[in-house]
Formats: structure tokens, sequence, C-alpha cells
């Protein structure tokens, strides 16, 4: 039986996966540097300094590390000022009604971002106190795809990895929940997400039939 659910933030319940994209790819352009969504697929779920290695990579790139931290500053001070006028609305349809349900159902939840600017995101969307657990992104060494993550959300809930739900956007994070040795529920595109053991098109999809099913894995 499925005691517990881990989600992701950005992309999974809110659209930030969009704003991060948008940042990254402000920056691009003023490197000189050609970015595109596929691109950024593999971005996805990627901590910051990854996610800036990743893109100079692509350019053929090679920066100092006082120059990398500058730019990484730069797109997170573009990234906040999309987050800026977050507000409720922007929770995905049908993250408020599955929580109910995990609740109702005894599920315990735990949020499990890459995000250091998740708190404040949570903060917008007025959702602090949904979860029974928030990992601190600063707290994790080793980023996604590698399954930490995950573990410390499972052990903070009391939950053995494999009575978890994972559920991730980001290909990185996939492999990070089945690296834990979870289930993996995907949000997007199967072609995308191929180590996913389901994959959805949006969270709300997640409906009580579907949830039933999952519940009784
Ligand atoms: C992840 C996003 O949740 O957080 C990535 O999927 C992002 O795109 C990463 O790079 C780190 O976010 P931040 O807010 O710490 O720069
Ligand atoms: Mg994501």
């Amino acid at each position: 039986m499925i005691q517990a659910f881990i989600f992701d933030l950005d992309g999974v319940l809110t659209d930030t996966a969009e704003y991060h994209f948008l940042a990254w790819q402000q920056l691009a352009t003023q490197l000189g540097i050609e970015f595109s969504r596929a691109d950024n697929e593999l971005l996805k779920g990627v901590d910051r300094m990854g996610s800036l290695e990743l893109i100079l990579q692509l350019g053929q790139k090679q920066l100092s590390l006082d120059e990398k931290l500058m730019l990484a500053e730069q797109k997170n001070t573009e990234y906040l000022k999309l987050v800026e006028s977050m507000s409720p609305a922007d929770l995905f349809p049908g993250v408020l009604p599955l929580f109910s349900s995990l609740k109702a159902a005894g599920v315990k939840t735990a949020l499990a971002s890459a995000s250091k600017n998740a708190a404040l995101v949570l903060q917008k969307l007025c959702i602090p106190d949904l979860f029974d657990y928030v990992a601190d992104s600063n707290l994790i060494k080793n980023g996604k795809p590698d399954p930490e993550i995950f573990l410390t959300c499972a052990q903070a809930l009391g939950v053995a990895p494999e009575r978890c739900i994972g559920v991730e956007d980001a290909p990185a994070g996939v492999t990070a929940i089945k690296a834990a040795g979870m289930y993996a529920l995907g949000i997007g595109e199967e072609h995308a997400l191929t180590q996913a053991d389901l994959v959805i098109p949006a969270i709300s999809a997640l409906d009580q039939t579907l949830l039933t099913k999952l519940l009784t894995l």
C-alpha cells in the first residue's frame, strides 16, 4: 500500500518551469547561445549552477567561477521578477482537491524541489502548510538525478521508499525517483519521461479514480 506522495514543485504544482525557461533563455541570448525548449528539457530539475553549466556547454563557452556566479545570480534576479506577481491563482487546477483526497486517505505528503526559491513560491501560492515535510535544498548534497532529496523526504515522513510515489515533470527527477526505489508518476509527455512508471499530461489528470488505483499499488 502506498503511504506517501512526494512532489516536485516547478512544472508539477505550478508553471514556474516556464519562468525558469524564460529566465535561462534571456541569459543564453545575452551570451549569444542558441537555447531551445528542447534544450531546456535537460535543465529541468537540475540545480542552478548545474543548469548554467549545461547552457555554457551548449555554447562551448568556458568562464571563470566568478563569471559563472554572476550569471547565475543574474538569471535568478530575472526569475524572481516573474515569481513576484504569482498568486494562489497560479496553482495548477486539481492540486487542492488532490491534497484533500490524500489527507482524507491518510497519505503523507512531502515536497522535493531542487529550487532555492521553493519556500518563496509556496508562500506566493499560499500553500506552505499543505505538506507534512518540505525538503530544504540547501541541505541536499547531491542534486537530481541523485535520489538523495526523495530519500530524505521518505525518511522524514517515516515511510519506506517502496511505499512512496514520486511526482515529477523532469527526466532528471524521474531518474532520481526510480533510483530511490519509488514509483515514478511523470507529468508531461511520455516520450520525454521514458523511465516513469506512468505519465499523465497534468496533475489534474490525477483524479479520484486514478488515485484509488495508485494507492493500492
Ligand atoms: C528546479 C527546476 O525545480 O529548480 C530547475 O526544475 C531549476 O529548472 C532548479 O534550475 C533550481 O532552482 P533555483 O530557484 O534554485 O534557481
Ligand atoms: Mg520540475
